[in-house]
Protein backbone atom coordinates (compact mmCIF):
# COMPACT_ATOMS: atom_id res chain seq x y z
CA UNK A 1 0.00 0.00 0.00
CA UNK A 2 1.34 3.59 -1.11
CA UNK A 3 -0.17 6.47 0.72
CA UNK A 4 0.42 10.30 0.07
CA UNK A 5 -0.27 11.99 3.79
CA UNK A 6 -0.76 16.02 3.15
CA UNK A 7 0.05 18.25 5.69
CA UNK A 8 0.67 22.27 5.43
CA UNK A 9 -0.86 23.49 9.10
CA UNK A 10 0.15 23.04 12.51
CA UNK A 11 -2.41 20.94 14.12
CA UNK A 12 -1.92 18.42 11.02
CA UNK A 13 1.76 18.41 11.74
CA UNK A 14 0.89 16.69 15.28
CA UNK A 15 -2.15 14.44 13.62
CA UNK A 16 0.18 12.81 11.25
CA UNK A 17 3.22 11.80 13.23
CA UNK A 18 1.53 8.58 14.91
CA UNK A 19 -0.41 7.80 12.29
CA UNK A 20 2.56 7.87 9.66
CA UNK A 21 4.90 6.18 12.08
CA UNK A 22 1.75 3.15 12.06
CA UNK A 23 1.95 3.70 8.33
CA UNK A 24 5.57 3.27 7.87
CA UNK A 25 5.96 -0.19 10.09
CA UNK A 26 4.10 -1.83 6.82
CA UNK A 27 3.63 0.31 3.92
CA UNK A 28 4.96 3.05 1.72
CA UNK A 29 3.96 6.93 2.46
CA UNK A 30 5.15 10.40 0.49
CA UNK A 31 4.32 13.93 2.91
CA UNK A 32 3.57 16.71 0.97
CA UNK A 33 4.02 19.50 3.15
CA UNK A 34 2.04 22.10 1.11
CA UNK A 35 3.64 25.31 2.87
CA UNK A 36 0.58 26.39 4.64
CA UNK A 37 2.69 27.21 8.20
CA UNK A 38 5.77 27.79 6.89
CA UNK A 39 7.53 29.89 10.10
CA UNK A 40 9.84 27.91 12.08
CA UNK A 41 7.50 28.06 15.40
CA UNK A 42 4.65 27.00 13.39
CA UNK A 43 5.97 24.24 11.23
CA UNK A 44 9.85 23.44 11.83
CA UNK A 45 9.75 22.69 15.66
CA UNK A 46 7.22 20.07 14.97
CA UNK A 47 9.22 18.18 12.71
CA UNK A 48 12.32 18.40 14.99
CA UNK A 49 10.32 17.50 18.65
CA UNK A 50 8.06 15.23 17.32
CA UNK A 51 10.81 12.78 14.81
CA UNK A 52 8.30 13.82 12.18
CA UNK A 53 9.32 12.21 8.18
CA UNK A 54 11.02 15.11 6.00
CA UNK A 55 8.49 15.43 3.83
CA UNK A 56 9.08 14.08 0.11
CA UNK A 57 7.72 17.34 -1.33
CA UNK A 58 7.30 21.09 0.04
CA UNK A 59 5.37 23.02 -1.93
CA UNK A 60 5.99 26.43 -0.57
CA UNK A 61 2.50 27.98 -1.17
CA UNK A 62 2.39 30.14 1.72
CA UNK A 63 0.31 32.76 2.84
CA UNK A 64 -1.93 33.84 0.69
CA UNK A 65 -6.22 34.80 0.48
CA UNK A 66 -8.37 31.12 0.93
CA UNK A 67 -8.52 30.72 -2.88
CA UNK A 68 -5.43 31.68 -3.92
CA UNK A 69 -3.56 29.80 -1.41
CA UNK A 70 -6.15 26.41 -2.01
CA UNK A 71 -5.52 26.66 -6.09
CA UNK A 72 -1.59 27.51 -5.95
CA UNK A 73 -2.39 24.10 -3.52
CA UNK A 74 -4.37 22.41 -5.86
CA UNK A 75 -2.21 22.55 -8.53
CA UNK A 76 1.27 21.83 -6.75
CA UNK A 77 -0.60 18.55 -5.22
CA UNK A 78 -1.93 17.47 -8.98
CA UNK A 79 1.37 17.51 -10.29
CA UNK A 80 2.97 15.64 -7.34
CA UNK A 81 -0.26 12.86 -7.48
CA UNK A 82 0.12 12.16 -11.38
CA UNK A 83 3.75 11.09 -10.81
CA UNK A 84 3.95 9.73 -7.63
CA UNK A 85 0.41 7.09 -8.28
CA UNK A 86 -0.26 6.76 -4.13
CA UNK A 87 -3.22 4.13 -3.74
CA UNK A 88 -5.11 6.82 -1.47
CA UNK A 89 -4.27 10.49 -0.39
CA UNK A 90 -4.49 11.08 3.34
CA UNK A 91 -6.24 13.99 4.55
CA UNK A 92 -6.72 15.55 8.25
CA UNK A 93 -9.26 17.86 9.82
CA UNK A 94 -10.26 21.13 7.83
CA UNK A 95 -8.00 23.33 6.83
CA UNK A 96 -7.57 24.94 3.19
CA UNK A 97 -4.41 22.11 2.63
CA UNK A 98 -7.04 19.27 3.61
CA UNK A 99 -9.35 20.58 1.17
CA UNK A 100 -6.48 21.10 -1.94
CA UNK A 101 -5.65 17.35 -1.00
CA UNK A 102 -9.21 15.78 -0.83
CA UNK A 103 -9.78 18.13 -4.60
CA UNK A 104 -6.94 17.02 -5.95
CA UNK A 105 -7.03 13.64 -5.05
CA UNK A 106 -11.01 13.19 -6.26
CA UNK A 107 -10.71 14.88 -9.68
CA UNK A 108 -7.66 12.13 -10.18
CA UNK A 109 -9.87 9.27 -8.94
CA UNK A 110 -7.79 8.55 -6.50
CA UNK A 111 -9.42 7.68 -3.45
CA UNK A 112 -9.40 10.12 -0.40
CA UNK A 113 -8.91 9.20 3.29
CA UNK A 114 -10.13 11.94 5.60
CA UNK A 115 -9.58 11.58 9.30
CA UNK A 116 -11.37 13.77 11.65
CA UNK A 117 -14.37 13.59 8.98
CA UNK A 118 -17.80 14.36 10.41
CA UNK A 119 -16.81 17.24 12.41
CA UNK A 120 -19.77 20.39 11.83
CA UNK A 121 -20.29 23.03 13.67
CA UNK A 122 -23.08 24.30 11.04
CA UNK A 123 -21.98 27.71 11.02
CA UNK A 124 -20.95 27.72 6.74
CA UNK A 125 -19.25 31.15 7.57
CA UNK A 126 -16.17 29.68 9.11
CA UNK A 127 -13.75 28.71 5.89
CA UNK A 128 -13.14 25.20 8.03
CA UNK A 129 -16.83 24.43 7.85
CA UNK A 130 -16.62 24.44 4.04
CA UNK A 131 -13.40 23.22 3.93
CA UNK A 132 -14.35 19.66 5.83
CA UNK A 133 -18.30 19.20 4.46
CA UNK A 134 -16.59 19.28 0.75
CA UNK A 135 -14.02 16.89 2.10
CA UNK A 136 -15.85 14.45 3.64
CA UNK A 137 -18.33 14.54 0.14
CA UNK A 138 -15.08 13.90 -1.89
CA UNK A 139 -13.95 10.84 0.61
CA UNK A 140 -13.52 7.17 0.35
CA UNK A 141 -12.70 6.34 3.46
CA UNK A 142 -14.27 8.50 6.24
CA UNK A 143 -12.28 7.80 9.72
CA UNK A 144 -14.68 9.64 12.72
CA UNK A 145 -13.20 10.37 15.94
CA UNK A 146 -17.02 10.40 17.77
CA UNK A 147 -20.07 8.79 17.62
CA UNK A 148 -21.51 12.83 16.90
CA UNK A 149 -19.66 12.71 14.01
CA UNK A 150 -20.74 9.96 12.56
CA UNK A 151 -24.33 10.97 13.31
CA UNK A 152 -23.42 14.35 11.71
CA UNK A 153 -22.40 12.09 8.13
CA UNK A 154 -25.46 9.72 8.63
CA UNK A 155 -27.59 12.95 8.17
CA UNK A 156 -25.94 14.45 5.05
CA UNK A 157 -26.77 10.60 3.73
CA UNK A 158 -22.95 8.91 4.33
CA UNK A 159 -23.20 6.07 5.53
CA UNK A 160 -20.88 3.34 4.23
CA UNK A 161 -17.22 3.71 4.36
CA UNK A 162 -17.84 5.24 7.44
CA UNK A 163 -15.48 4.30 10.65
CA UNK A 164 -15.74 4.81 14.34
CA UNK A 165 -12.05 4.88 15.32
CA UNK A 166 -11.45 7.47 18.02
CA UNK A 167 -9.36 10.18 17.84
CA UNK A 168 -6.01 10.51 17.06
CA UNK A 169 -4.92 13.30 18.86
CA UNK A 170 -5.55 10.99 21.94
CA UNK A 171 -2.91 8.77 20.54
CA UNK A 172 -0.67 11.94 20.48
CA UNK A 173 -1.55 13.12 23.86
CA UNK A 174 -0.43 9.50 25.36
CA UNK A 175 2.67 9.19 23.45
CA UNK A 176 4.02 12.65 24.13
CA UNK A 177 2.68 13.59 27.68
CA UNK A 178 5.51 11.69 29.75
CA UNK A 179 8.20 13.48 27.43
CA UNK A 180 6.44 17.04 27.84
CA UNK A 181 6.37 16.67 31.71
CA UNK A 182 10.25 15.90 31.23
CA UNK A 183 11.63 18.03 28.54
CA UNK A 184 10.03 21.57 28.54
CA UNK A 185 10.32 24.16 30.80
CA UNK A 186 8.18 26.60 29.63
CA UNK A 187 6.51 27.29 33.32
CA UNK A 188 9.63 28.18 34.38
CA UNK A 189 10.54 30.11 32.04
CA UNK A 190 7.55 32.22 32.24
CA UNK A 191 7.76 31.97 36.09
CA UNK A 192 4.15 30.36 36.80
CA UNK A 193 2.86 27.73 38.90
CA UNK A 194 1.21 24.76 37.94
CA UNK A 195 -2.50 25.60 38.40
CA UNK A 196 -2.17 29.12 39.07
CA UNK A 197 -2.83 30.27 35.51
CA UNK A 198 -5.23 30.23 32.23
CA UNK A 199 -3.38 29.04 29.03
CA UNK A 200 -5.18 31.51 26.42
CA UNK A 201 -5.07 31.27 22.47
CA UNK A 202 -7.24 32.84 20.02
CA UNK A 203 -6.54 32.68 16.39
CA UNK A 204 -9.79 32.03 14.23
CA UNK A 205 -10.89 34.70 12.16
CA UNK A 206 -14.44 35.18 13.67
CA UNK A 207 -12.32 36.68 16.78
CA UNK A 208 -8.85 37.45 14.91
CA UNK A 209 -10.15 39.70 12.09
CA UNK A 210 -13.12 41.95 14.16
CA UNK A 211 -11.84 44.89 16.37
CA UNK A 212 -14.56 44.67 18.64
CA UNK A 213 -14.58 40.78 19.08
CA UNK A 214 -10.63 41.32 19.74
CA UNK A 215 -10.72 43.93 22.00
CA UNK A 216 -13.62 42.66 24.31
CA UNK A 217 -11.23 38.75 24.55
CA UNK A 218 -8.12 40.90 25.87
CA UNK A 219 -10.14 43.05 27.86
CA UNK A 220 -11.76 40.03 29.74
CA UNK A 221 -8.59 38.17 30.03
CA UNK A 222 -6.96 41.61 31.83
CA UNK A 223 -10.09 41.11 34.68
CA UNK A 224 -9.91 37.84 35.67
CA UNK A 225 -8.34 36.78 38.55
CA UNK A 226 -5.48 34.51 37.61
CA UNK A 227 -2.77 35.19 34.71
CA UNK A 228 -3.39 34.51 31.72
CA UNK A 229 -0.46 33.21 29.64
CA UNK A 230 -1.34 33.35 25.59
CA UNK A 231 1.32 32.36 23.22
CA UNK A 232 0.66 34.46 19.96
CA UNK A 233 -0.20 32.76 16.68
CA UNK A 234 0.95 35.18 13.63
CA UNK A 235 -2.21 35.88 12.50
CA UNK A 236 -3.61 37.18 16.20
CA UNK A 237 -0.64 39.70 16.41
CA UNK A 238 -1.03 40.78 13.05
CA UNK A 239 -4.82 41.65 13.78
CA UNK A 240 -3.47 43.33 17.19
CA UNK A 241 -1.84 45.45 15.57
CA UNK A 242 -3.90 46.05 12.80
CA UNK A 243 -6.62 47.14 15.49
CA UNK A 244 -4.54 49.27 17.59
CA UNK A 245 -4.82 47.05 20.57
CA UNK A 246 -1.06 46.37 21.01
CA UNK A 247 -1.12 48.26 24.46
CA UNK A 248 -3.80 45.92 25.34
CA UNK A 249 -1.22 42.99 25.90
CA UNK A 250 1.04 44.90 28.36
CA UNK A 251 -1.80 44.78 31.14
CA UNK A 252 0.05 43.44 33.65
CA UNK A 253 -2.76 40.11 33.75
CA UNK A 254 -1.07 39.06 30.40
CA UNK A 255 2.02 36.93 29.84
CA UNK A 256 2.71 37.11 26.12
CA UNK A 257 4.74 35.02 23.80
CA UNK A 258 5.60 33.43 20.73
CA UNK A 259 3.87 30.44 19.49
CA UNK A 260 4.44 27.09 21.79
CA UNK A 261 6.00 23.88 20.25
CA UNK A 262 3.81 21.08 20.97
CA UNK A 263 5.50 19.51 24.21
CA UNK A 264 5.14 22.88 25.58
CA UNK A 265 1.75 23.35 24.93
CA UNK A 266 1.13 19.51 26.32
CA UNK A 267 2.97 20.89 29.57
CA UNK A 268 1.74 24.31 29.69
CA UNK A 269 -1.74 22.84 29.47
CA UNK A 270 -1.68 19.95 31.31
CA UNK A 271 -0.96 22.32 34.44
CA UNK A 272 -3.57 25.16 34.03
CA UNK A 273 -5.94 26.21 35.99
CA UNK A 274 -8.40 26.54 32.83
CA UNK A 275 -7.79 26.76 29.56
CA UNK A 276 -9.68 29.79 27.35
CA UNK A 277 -9.47 29.25 23.61
CA UNK A 278 -10.98 29.13 20.01
CA UNK A 279 -8.93 26.56 18.80
CA UNK A 280 -10.69 23.35 18.09
CA UNK A 281 -7.71 20.65 19.08
CA UNK A 282 -7.33 22.57 22.58
CA UNK A 283 -10.51 21.63 23.26
CA UNK A 284 -9.92 18.34 23.26
CA UNK A 285 -6.90 18.04 24.21
CA UNK A 286 -8.17 20.02 27.62
CA UNK A 287 -10.33 17.49 28.10
CA UNK A 288 -8.03 15.22 27.43
CA UNK A 289 -6.20 15.88 30.24
CA UNK A 290 -8.76 17.01 32.44
CA UNK A 291 -8.47 20.55 32.48
CA UNK A 292 -11.65 22.61 32.65
CA UNK A 293 -12.02 24.98 29.24
CA UNK A 294 -13.80 27.85 28.14
CA UNK A 295 -14.21 27.89 24.24
CA UNK A 296 -14.71 31.69 23.34
CA UNK A 297 -17.26 30.86 20.02
CA UNK A 298 -20.77 30.87 19.70
CA UNK A 299 -20.84 27.15 18.92
CA UNK A 300 -18.31 23.70 19.18
CA UNK A 301 -17.37 20.65 16.86
CA UNK A 302 -16.83 19.00 20.27
CA UNK A 303 -20.13 19.31 21.82
CA UNK A 304 -19.49 16.85 23.93
CA UNK A 305 -17.39 17.97 25.74
CA UNK A 306 -19.88 20.41 26.32
CA UNK A 307 -22.31 17.74 27.33
CA UNK A 308 -19.99 16.10 29.95
CA UNK A 309 -19.65 19.52 31.77
CA UNK A 310 -15.98 20.36 30.71
CA UNK A 311 -16.29 22.67 27.89
CA UNK A 312 -18.31 26.39 28.55
CA UNK A 313 -19.46 28.36 25.32
CA UNK A 314 -18.63 31.98 25.50
CA UNK A 315 -19.41 34.49 22.86
CA UNK A 316 -16.53 37.65 22.29
CA UNK A 317 -18.10 39.78 24.58
CA UNK A 318 -15.84 40.65 27.79
CA UNK A 319 -18.97 40.43 30.20
CA UNK A 320 -19.98 36.65 28.78
CA UNK A 321 -16.25 35.17 29.07
CA UNK A 322 -16.12 36.52 32.73
CA UNK A 323 -19.31 35.59 33.56
CA UNK A 324 -18.56 31.75 31.73
CA UNK A 325 -14.99 31.41 33.32
CA UNK A 326 -16.66 32.26 37.05
CA UNK A 327 -19.14 28.97 36.18
CA UNK A 328 -15.77 26.46 35.16
CA UNK A 329 -15.13 23.61 37.23
CA UNK A 330 -13.73 20.08 37.41
CA UNK A 331 -16.98 17.36 37.19
CA UNK A 332 -16.96 14.39 39.11
CA UNK A 333 -17.32 12.41 35.71
CA UNK A 334 -14.81 12.05 33.00
CA UNK A 335 -16.53 10.26 30.17
CA UNK A 336 -14.02 8.45 27.69
CA UNK A 337 -15.30 10.55 24.61
CA UNK A 338 -12.32 9.90 22.19
CA UNK A 339 -11.20 6.44 22.45
CA UNK A 340 -8.66 4.90 23.37
CA UNK A 341 -5.71 6.46 21.89
CA UNK A 342 -4.85 3.13 19.51
CA UNK A 343 -6.89 5.65 16.45
CA UNK A 344 -3.58 4.77 14.21
CA UNK A 345 -3.43 1.24 14.52
CA UNK A 346 -7.38 0.96 13.96
CA UNK A 347 -6.93 3.33 10.69
CA UNK A 348 -3.69 1.18 9.03
CA UNK A 349 -6.29 -1.31 9.34
CA UNK A 350 -9.56 -0.40 7.53
CA UNK A 351 -6.36 0.95 5.09
CA UNK A 352 -5.06 -2.21 4.16
CA UNK A 353 -8.25 -4.03 3.79
CA UNK A 354 -9.35 -1.25 1.17
CA UNK A 355 -6.40 -0.63 -0.16
CA UNK A 356 -3.57 -3.31 -0.14
CA UNK A 357 -2.84 -5.07 -3.57
CA UNK A 358 -1.51 -7.95 -2.70
C1 LIG B 1 -5.22 27.63 9.70
C2 LIG B 1 -6.54 26.90 9.45
C3 LIG B 1 -7.25 26.71 10.78
C4 LIG B 1 -6.36 26.02 11.80
C5 LIG B 1 -5.06 26.79 11.92
C6 LIG B 1 -4.11 26.10 12.87
C7 LIG B 1 -7.59 27.36 7.28
C8 LIG B 1 -8.70 28.04 6.59
N1 LIG B 1 -7.42 27.66 8.58
O1 LIG B 1 -5.53 28.92 10.19
O2 LIG B 1 -8.40 25.90 10.55
O3 LIG B 1 -7.02 25.98 13.04
O4 LIG B 1 -4.45 26.89 10.62
O5 LIG B 1 -3.10 26.95 13.31
O6 LIG B 1 -6.92 26.56 6.67
N2 LIG B 1 1.19 33.10 9.22
C9 LIG B 1 2.52 33.34 9.51
N3 LIG B 1 3.36 32.26 9.53
C10 LIG B 1 2.96 30.99 9.28
C11 LIG B 1 1.62 30.78 8.96
C12 LIG B 1 0.73 31.83 8.95
O7 LIG B 1 2.93 34.47 9.74
O8 LIG B 1 3.80 30.08 9.31
C13 LIG B 1 0.25 34.25 9.25
C14 LIG B 1 0.06 34.92 7.90
O9 LIG B 1 -0.13 36.29 8.11
C15 LIG B 1 -1.25 34.31 7.42
C16 LIG B 1 -2.01 34.12 8.72
O10 LIG B 1 -1.01 33.80 9.69
O11 LIG B 1 -1.92 35.12 6.51
C17 LIG B 1 -3.06 33.06 8.68
O12 LIG B 1 -2.50 31.81 8.28
P1 LIG B 1 -3.41 30.71 7.52
O13 LIG B 1 -2.62 29.50 7.29
O14 LIG B 1 -4.08 31.36 6.36
O15 LIG B 1 -4.55 30.40 8.54
P2 LIG B 1 -4.49 30.11 10.09
O16 LIG B 1 -5.09 31.29 10.76
O17 LIG B 1 -3.15 29.66 10.55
Amino acid sequence: MKIATVVGARPQFIKAGPLSRAIRSAHEERWIHTGQHYDEAMSGVFFRELGLPEPDYRLEVGSAPHGAQTGRMLEGIESILKDDKPDAVLVYGDTNSTLAGSLAAAKLSIPVVHVESGLRSFNKAMPEEINRVLTDHLSAVLFCPTDVAVTNLKREGIDNRVHLVGDIMYDAVLEYSARAKEHSDVLERVGLAPGSYCLATIHRAENTDSAANMTNILEAFGKLDRLVLLPLHPRTLGYIRRWGLESMLGHPNLITCAPLSYLNMLRATSEAFAVLTDSGGLQKEAYMLKVPCLTIRRETEWIETVQAGWNRLAEANAHAIISEYGKLGKPRRHPRLFGDGRAAARMVQVMERYFSKS
